[in-house]
């Protein structure tokens, strides 16, 4: 039975990743509301801008797809400047009420990745952040102009008094050592191509230490009526993983406040209903990237590698080890030696250069054929389970992808929690969403501002991605390792 979702009632950037639907460029805004009055009216301009997952349904096809998004989420605190209820401020959970910085002891933000570190909007400001906005575009014009749009707004509200009902907050740091920039500027990382013996310059999947990143995502139901899409997204079962036997959607309750989880169950949600239904909570992350000493620790210990002759194939395999993808995205687990992934990888680029970077180039049979290939690669990239490489002899049990998701792999075996695979990973999956920010050109070097803006998106942040932070990705019980964090 096909399970339908009011996509018109769900912000877009909730069902879907923007990275992957052709918007590399974007901006992240943060306001204070000073004046209740103002910020209601402000908010209520700003409602016909949002977007919502209806355009963005590949399965719809009445409504365009925008050449440029808008969404916004608010703080705890922000809901109690524009006037929210005791008793509904009452009702929301305290994971969410108490704000990433009275959480750092549970993150492990301490030592350079404490408060006092990060960028001066954060430091200096807790209380006073009340509202989150992003714009994203197909061209970084696009986005001007929206945002030039939404500050025309906020000035015509804010008049001549001499507060501001609205402020945009400053201090963003940017790529020139500012530290004052009026939004976190991100954009997918732009890269050299060689198509059919010509260069050129070109959006890519890629984040600054330069693996393929976005491709695994949750799959929900309602999201699409396709089985095959939760194939490697979905929850595992006990079937085959490389068909929709081996896979179910999950529960829409996990990402989204009214519906049924995992435990079927309706997630802890705020009242009254109308309030959070077809919401969720967002977490919001800047991650710097420490290029130049990741790229070293790589050089030196890639040295210890047995059995690899070729000083970059080594480089390349310890690379591989730590994140348990390819650079290209080839899961370790089913491509396990660097052959297989160089195979992988001359398909995957001759299907892009077919398909999307040099069309006009090939007839229309080539692109029929490519098209089959690459939906075949793309379903490589991520119907795999860990079943068959239990130990972690392909893929290390602390590779970020198995720790973040070990897809089942945790409990496989007599003992499965509730008699299937993946229970108590099917709790702990949430959506990503953000881009990188900053360039990193200089691969020596740690300097700069570069990384990625990390947002995930869950019913609920201490299930859900404060336990994968602070149990699988700062601590290693679960895998039988110390808390290597350094
Ligand atoms: C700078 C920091 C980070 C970088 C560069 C990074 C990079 C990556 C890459 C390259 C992948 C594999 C591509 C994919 O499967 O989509 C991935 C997957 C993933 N990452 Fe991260 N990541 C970072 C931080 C985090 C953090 C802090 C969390 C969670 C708290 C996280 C959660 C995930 C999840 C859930 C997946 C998907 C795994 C799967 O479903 O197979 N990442 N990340």
């Amino acid at each position: 039975m096909s399970y339908s979702l009011d996509l018109h009632d769900i912000q877009g950037n909730i069902v879907f990743g923007y990275g992957h639907f052709g918007y590399p460029k974007g901006r992240y805004i943060f306001f204070k509301f000073n004046d209740d009055v103002k910020s209601r009216e402000f908010v209520g301009k700003l409602v016909p801008l949002v977007t919502t997952s209806a355009p963005l349904d590949k399965q719809q096809k009445i409504l365009e797809k925008p050449l440029v998004t808008t969404n916004i989420a608010f703080t705890y605190a922000g809901l109690r400047e524009l006037g929210t209820p005791d008793a509904s401020l009452r009702t929301f959970p305290e994971d969410f009420r108490m704000g990433m910085k009275s959480r750092l002891a549970i993150l492990g933000d301490n030592g350079v990745s404490a408060p006092e570190h990060w960028d001066p909007i954060w430091r200096d400001n807790n209380w006073d952040i009340h509202m989150w906005m992003s714009i994203n575009g197909n061209t970084e014009a696009n986005v001007e102009i929206r945002y030039q749009r939404i500050i025309r707004i906020l000035d015509e509200i804010n008049g001549d008094a001499e507060e501001a009902g609205i402020e945009v907050l400053i201090g963003h740091r940017g790529p020139n050592g500012q530290d004052n920039l009026p939004y976190q500027p991100v954009s997918a990382v732009y890269a050299d191509v060689e198509v059919d013996g010509k260069t050129v310059n070109v959006p890519t999947s890629m984040e600054h230490f330069h693996y393929t990143d976005g491709i695994s995502d949750p799959f929900f139901k309602g999201m699409s009526d396709n089985p095959d899409a939760a194939i490697g997204a979905g929850k595992p079962t006990r079937g085959d993983p490389t068909t929709a036997e081996g896979w179910q959607p999950l529960e829409p309750g996990e990402f989204l406040l009214g519906y049924r989880d995992e435990m079927y169950e309706y997630p802890v949600a705020p009242a009254p209903r109308l309030l959070s239904f077809n919401g969720s909570f967002m977490v919001y992350r800047k991650l710097h990237e420490n290029v130049g000493a990741f790229n070293e620790y790589l050089k030196d210990t890639s040295k210890q590698i047995p059995d690899v002759d070729d000083e970059h194939q080594a480089f390349e395999t310890l690379a591989a080890q730590f994140s348990g993808r390819w650079r290209n995205g080839a899961p370790l687990t089913t491509h396990p030696t660097w052959k297989d992934a160089q195979e992988f990888g001359k398909s995957w680029t001759d299907c892009t250069v077919k398909l999307f970077l040099n069309p006009d180039s090939y007839s229309e049979e080539e692109r029929k054929e490519a098209r089959v290939t690459y939906e075949e690669l793309k379903k490589i990239r991520v119907a795999f389970k860990y079943d068959d490489d239990i130990e972690g002899s392909k893929c290390p049990m602390t590779a970020h992808a198995r720790r973040v998701n070990p897809r089942g792999a945790l409990e496989y075996g007599e003992k499965d929690a509730y008699g299937t695979p993946g229970a108590l990973v099917d709790r702990r999956r949430f959506l990503r969403r953000g881009l990188p920010y900053g360039e990193s050109p200089d691969r020596t070097s740690n300097d700069g501002d570069h990384g990625i803006i990390f947002m995930a998106v869950n019913a609920s942040i201490s299930r859900q991605f404060e336990f994968v932070q602070q149990q699988w990705i700062n601590y290693g019980n679960d895998f039988k390792v110390s808390n290597d964090k350094v």
